[in-house]
């Protein structure tokens, strides 16, 4: 289902999270639109291409998307990126670390001229007008990795960070019981996120920004000052990868 989660008129915010096919992991996409151009979160991979498109032609003709972003290199993040190659024309935004892998999902002579490195350091674009922050998330989960900052509807957009899996009878877009909401999410992020010091420094760069929602790649989102600033406490405090690895003695052979 789409659901349009911010709209003043000239900026609208939209979310479609049930595209995944049977098996597939469920995932968030995302379309941004501001006037008339438009750009498109993680869209993640073949199976879903067909509805996605038939989704966000509901609100804006593909052949307006001005950029396609992909946060990391994993295949639930951009491995249906050849078809949206083929129909539009948008610039494709990929952390430089990832960009070599780029012809291994894609046909090269269509990615020529079309993908913008995103350096380690993050880049802000313009999408018609609106100013859009890629911000750097090394590690979170992926070692080149980045997170999309909407100035107008002030979404971060934060891919695998806040990820939760939700089991299929109790589905929610936002999350009201943060304590509650733990038992989707704190599995994943203790396996996936590497670095407690990693998410320490994330935690420090961006709790004085003005963010009103956190929206993840994968289940709830998470809405209002409170609920951000919870989240955000939870990953500076979040016991995760290496420390625990270590600790459990993970490397002894079989
Ligand atoms: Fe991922
Ligand atoms: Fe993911």
């Amino acid at each position: 289902m789409a659901t349009e989660f911010f709209n003043n008129g000239e900026h609208r915010c939209i979310r479609f999270d049930d595209l995944s096919g049977e098996g597939e992991v469920q995932a968030n996409q995302y379309l941004v639109i501001h006037g008339e151009k438009g750009m498109l979160l993680d869209p993640g991979g073949n199976k879903l291409f067909p509805s996605l498109v038939a989704e966000v032609s509901s609100f804006l003709p593909p052949q307006k998307l001005e950029y396609i972003i992909l946060s990391h290199q994993d295949p639930d993040v951009g491995a249906g990126l050849n078809g949206f190659l083929l129909i539009t024309d948008a610039k494709i935004c990929f952390p430089s670390l990832w960009l070599r892998f780029v012809p291994s999902f894609c046909t090269k002579s269509f990615t020529e001229g079309r993908v913008l490195s995103i350096p380690d350091g993050g880049t802000r674009v313009d999408l018609n007008g609106a100013e859009v922050v890629l911000i750097p998330a090394h590690f979170l989960h992926s070692a080149g990795n980045i997170q999309v900052y909407d100035t107008v509807s002030k979404t971060l957009f934060t891919g695998d960070l806040g990820a939760s899996l939700l089991p299929p009878d109790n589905q929610y877009h936002t999350v009201t019981d943060f304590e509650a909401h733990l038992q989707y999410m704190e599995g994943f992020h203790r396996r996936y996120m590497p670095s407690e010091k990693i998410c320490r420094q994330w935690a420090r760069m961006i709790w004085h920004m003005d963010i009103e929602r956190i929206a993840p790649q994968h289940g709830a989102m998470f809405e209002g000052e409170a609920m951000v600033k919870r989240f955000i406490d939870w990953v500076a405090n979040l016991r995760c990868g290496v420390s625990l690895l270590l600790d459990q003695e993970t490397y002894q052979l079989p």
